[in-house]
């Protein structure tokens, strides 16, 4: 009897208890914590490995199945399939739970349709919706589209890059989506490499700066709430300094390297709260990155504390035993990485069968799931995904490329495009004077101007160069002849027409540059997966150039580009010359009122513009004897400096002044300069500050950005720039890789760009 009544009462507690228990994880009144663990109580393995597994969209897979054949698709890196999953067994696993995250779910349909199916599971866990919305959520028809991350940093203007990708934010959310795979904070030391345009160029401090920006305007701190997403600082490391400049070939660098010059902007990143972390396709000296414990747990986890998780890149763990070969099968390279950090997988079958196998052998610990699925749960339950996990689809249309975002994306345009040259001022053009302007060039007229990471946009939302011009100067004449998008295919017959069209013009507006159309896999030239091993213009674009140059006619050449080119002739023979980087949906307004005056170009170079492929790598912060020696042939000089750019007005920058000659450990040094506009118009200017060593234990680069600040000027007015210099800014790795600042004279130099002409120069001791 008395087994009986405890019995009962046992059983009375927990039915109560799994009453009061049931409301604990749907409970959004509750510390997410609590959620979180009453959640992971309830799972069972297989649930809990199904969190840590991504795949891509099914509508991707729909369209897969109905345009390739298995071959094909076996073949393709950029198509999502499964060989042996179809789409609508996918479907069914949703159903079961057995899905934690999809990716590449490109409309509100879709994700909403996702969402019901994971409501039918047995926890009703919501699924995490990541996408690549790189600048602009921009594989999603319709959004608006901010200038490509390169451009971004030409900016130097940090407020901007946040609100840029707050509204990103915003829009991602209107449209079912959580998690954006950006940025990008790879150093860019290659110009061959593709991806150069979704990075911030090759300063780490600049992208560090950038990279912090963008995960707070994304995550808005915490993340906590319905319309904000997690960022992602990516790819974890250094393959942006990949072997022959090739996505995904092995980074083979020093320690000192990858510390001084690699790791500190995902460290920015992980200081400003970034939630997540991709690992990088490459090996690092040897260990690929998917399968490095450095990385993903002695760096992130101990170093630096990293509270968030770590994903894979798109089929990098089945690298490691078919392209890396560290794993002799599949489900070795499964628990490899698993093992050593990782916590999610794009994409796929296979890896959560193999993870449940592997923690039911004793292979992997249940404590390393846990704190993998732990982290997913708490995304979801901050996002709000577990009250709202439908988006309203009607409203869609009203939140995305809204007249605000667009002005931002408009003004993000005009501070990011570089005037790189304007002999004789020729530039800006005079409206009044109702000249007849000839434009052509393969850029012209198309969708480049939007750059990678963007499926096809509506026409009524792109503003091309060519319509930009038309808008702002309609009392202009334009002459325009297309070349069509495809650089590969210009035919010699093209350039004689358009040198043809342009006889009896003022000036010509040519546009060239390159093409990161990922919609049109085979015709593009920069963007993932599209190196070079020559940075001079595809096609018969420089042929184009030389051609019109030749009729008389002074020319502009308006370079659209994902990655530095080495255009040496036609920045040493072409008066002006105007670097537009892939500048989005108002790009062309935007070019267009900088030819013509209406806006004053204020962008800066992020990264260095080699003369030639031959001069990679090149970049300002490099050490002396990097150039001790000139190249026997040829000009040794880079074509243009980090930090170099142009305006239509003139700025003096005066000697700096610093509030004394000696730095106490712990103190701080003022350091001033006074910025005078010279000029006739309003303008901004980025005054910039470096650093050099004098005499150091260990080498140190000849100069290093270690502060900027943009300043807007009147014709005529000036203001004093004030910087605060600590021992942090003069610290580096000694022989024994600590992390110190010595003792004695530094030279401290400031300036509007990293060449040694533009720079003023003072001394000071650290004490
Ligand atoms: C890229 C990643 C990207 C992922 C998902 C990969 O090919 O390297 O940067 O986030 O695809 O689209």
């Amino acid at each position: 009897m008395k087994q009986f009544l405890i019995a009962t009462v046992i059983a009375g507690l927990s039915l109560t208890g799994i009453q009061i228990e049931a409301q604990v994880y749907l409970d959004a009144r509750q510390p997410v914590e609590k959620r979180v663990k009453d959640l992971m109580k309830r799972m069972t393995l297989e649930e809990k490995v199904a969190q840590m597994s991504q795949y891509v969209g099914i509508e991707h897979m729909k369209k897969a199945e109905k345009e390739m054949t298995v071959e094909e698709m076996r073949k393709s890196h950029a198509t999502g399939f499964y060989p042996n999953l179809h789409s609508s067994e996918l479907e069914e696993l949703t159903k079961k739970g057995m899905v934690g995250s999809f990716l590449h779910v490109v409309t509100w349909k879709e994700a909403n349709y996702l969402q019901s199916l994971a409501l039918q599971s047995r926890l009703k866990i919501p699924v995490l919706v990541g996408i690549d919305a790189i600048h602009g959520n921009g594989l999603y028809n319709g959004a608006t589209i901010y200038p490509t991350p390169i451009g971004q940093a030409s900016t130097f203007d940090e407020a901007l890059v946040e609100k840029a990708s707050r509204e990103t934010a915003l829009e991602m959310r209107a449209a079912g989506m959580h998690w954006t795979f950006t940025p990008n904070v790879e150093v860019a030391r290659d110009a061959r490499w593709g991806r150069v345009g979704e990075t911030f160029g090759e300063d780490p401090y600049l992208v560090g700066r950038m990279g912090a920006a963008t995960v707070r305007g994304f995550q808005s701190n915490d993340f906590t709430g319905s319309d904000k997403v997690i960022a992602c600082a990516k790819h974890f490391i250094a393959g942006s300094q990949p072997i022959n400049g090739i996505n995904g070939a092995p980074a083979d660098i020093s320690d000192r390297t990858l510390w001084e010059v690699f790791m500190p902007p995902f460290k920015a990143c992980n200081d400003a709260g970034v939630f997540t972390f991709m690992m990088a396709h490459n090996e690092l000296n040897g260990v690929p990155c998917h399968s490095s414990s450095y990385l993903m747990t002695d760096v992130l986890r101990k170093q630096w504390k990293f509270d968030g998780f770590v994903v894979s890149d798109w089929m990098d763990v089945e690298r490691l035993h078919d392209y890396h070969r560290v794993a002799p099968t599949l489900d070795q390279a499964y628990r490899m990485s698993v093992a050593n950090g990782l916590d999610m997988h794009m994409h796929g079958p296979g890896f959560a069968e193999s993870i449940a196998d592997a923690v039911r052998t004793r292979k992997i610990s249940i404590k390393r799931i846990d704190e993998a699925v732990s982290k997913i749960l708490e995304a979801k339950f901050k996002l709000g995904l577990f009250e709202n996990p439908f988006i309203e689809g009607e409203k869609v249309d009203q939140r995305i490329f809204t007249p605000e975002h667009q002005k931002t994306a408009l003004d993000m345009a005009r501070k990011s495009i570089v005037l790189l040259k304007n002999e004789g001022d020729l530039l800006p053009l005079d409206k009044s004077k109702k000249q007849r302007i000839f434009v052509t060039g393969p850029n012209a007229d198309n969708q480049t101007i939007l750059g990678d990471w963007v499926f096809v946009q509506p026409d009524d939302r792109t503003t091309t160069i060519i319509e930009g011009l038309r808008q702002v100067a309609p009392e202009n004449e334009f002459v325009f002849y297309p070349f069509g998008r495809n650089l590969r295919k210009m035919q010699p017959s093209q350039v004689q027409e358009a040198v043809q069209q342009s006889k009896g013009c003022d000036v010509a507006v040519v546009v060239v540059g390159e093409n990161s159309m990922r919609y049109h896999w085979a015709d593009k030239t920069c963007g993932e997966n599209s190196d070079r091993y020559d940075l001079s213009l595809v096609g018969l674009q420089q042929q184009l150039v030389e051609d019109i140059h030749a009729t008389g006619i002074p020319v502009i050449v308006v370079l659209v580009n994902g990655r530095p080119l080495s255009t040496e002739w036609i920045a040493e023979t072409i008066p002006a010359l105007i670097e537009a980087w892939e500048p989005g949906s108002l790009g062309g307004q935007a070019v267009a009122e900088i030819i013509f005056g209406d806006v004053n170009p204020e962008a800066k170079l992020p990264i260095t513009i080699p003369r030639h492929s031959g001069q990679i790598q090149t970049y300002y912060n490099y050490k002396f004897t990097s150039k001790w020696f000139k190249y026997a042939t040829g000009n040794s000089k880079p074509l243009f400096e980090f930090g170099y750019g142009l305006s239509y007005s003139r700025f003096k920058i005066g000697a700096p002044r610093l509030s004394s000659g000696e730095l106490n450990p712990g103190g701080t040094l003022q350091a001033s300069v006074e910025v005078t506009n010279v000029g006739q118009v309003a303008g901004s200017e980025v005054v910039q500050l470096y650093i050099r060593d004098l005499y150091s234990s260990v080498t140190r680069p000849v100069k290093e950005l270690k502060a900027y600040r943009k300043v807007h000027l009147q014709p005529g007015e000036t203001q004093t720039i004030r910087f605060d210099l600590s021992e942090k800014e003069l610290k580096f790795y000694d022989e024994a890789m600590n992390y110190v600042a010595e003792p004695g004279e530094f030279e401290l130099m400031i300036g509007n760009s990293s060449r040694d002409a533009d720079l003023k120069k003072v001394k000071f001791q650290l004490l």
